[in-house]
């Protein structure tokens, strides 16, 4: 059984409706890139799934729970964290006060601590940062501190929205190979939107490729490769 299945999922905003009823599978254990042009609707999906911000239809189970129609918390609590597109993170508070809000669902306080250390280990800057106030930190060290904030929360599936944007090519490399360390180590499923399609391909296990809101294409990151159209369009004709 796959981790997430998602089928003919359809979202809107008022009347304006974006996704027009798509399928997805999330294998457990996987990262999935989930690829497409500007406004094809990709942070729609993610809203989506965490029923944040859009009215849906259609069916979303996580390890066979029917979520769609459940309260954001109660999904969180069932396992989904969301990076949202913009990070996030709580501006006024430090590194060390917004990690400890991304625990804010948890009655294990020993784990908790213990967690605080396991995130500094993957991004020994944040230790550092501990006590500088968020927004007064780099770009790549706000999305370090909006992904370790979700980790908090012990997810089984975590949505990343462009965790690359507006960051310098050295920084998002950084930040691409601590998501697999952590895909690899802690056994979180990763759904990845990012419009760099080329580092996608190296990281992620299955692709799916979005266009104004139905589902193009899917397959291996070879199958999307060799794909005439996407090459051209996506890939710059490489
Ligand atoms: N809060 C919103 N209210 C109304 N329309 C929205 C809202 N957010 C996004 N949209 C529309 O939904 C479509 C898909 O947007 P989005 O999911 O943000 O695309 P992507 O993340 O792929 O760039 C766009 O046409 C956008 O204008
Ligand atoms: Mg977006």
């Amino acid at each position: 059984m796959p981790l997430l299945e998602v089928k003919e999922l359809r979202a809107a905003y008022g009347a304006n409706e974006v996704l027009q009823g798509i399928d997805l599978q999330i294998e457990e254990g996987s990262i999935t890139a989930l690829l497409g042009a500007n406004g094809a609707g990709k942070t729609t999906t993610l809203r989506a799934l965490c029923q944040v911000m859009v009215k849906t239809a259609g069916s979303i189970q996580l390890g066979g729970t029917r979520i769609e129609g459940k309260s954001t918390e109660e999904i969180v609590r069932l396992g989904i964290a969301h990076v949202p597109d913009g990070r996030g993170t709580f501006q006024a508070l430090t590194t060390e006060e917004n990690l400890r809000l991304g625990a804010y669902l948890r009655r294990d306080k020993a784990a908790v601590a213990a967690d605080f250390e396991r995130i500094y280990s993957y991004f020994p800057r944040l230790k550092e940062r501990r006590l500088q106030q968020a927004g007064t930190m780099s770009g790549g060290e706000q999305q370090m501190l909006a992904i370790g904030r979700a980790l908090m929360l012990r997810p089984r599936l975590l949505l990343l929205d462009e965790p690359s944007f507006g960051l310098a090519p050295l920084v998002v490399r950084d930040i691409f190979e601590i998501m697999k360390r952590i895909n690899q180590e802690e056994k979180v499923s990763i759904l990845l939107v990012e419009q760099n399609a080329m580092l996608s391909l190296e990281v992620a296990d299955s692709i799916y490729l979005l266009e104004t809101g139905r589902i193009a294409l899917h397959g291996t990151p070879r199958d999307i490769r060799d794909n005439d159209t996407v090459r051209r369009v996506y890939l710059g004709g490489a």
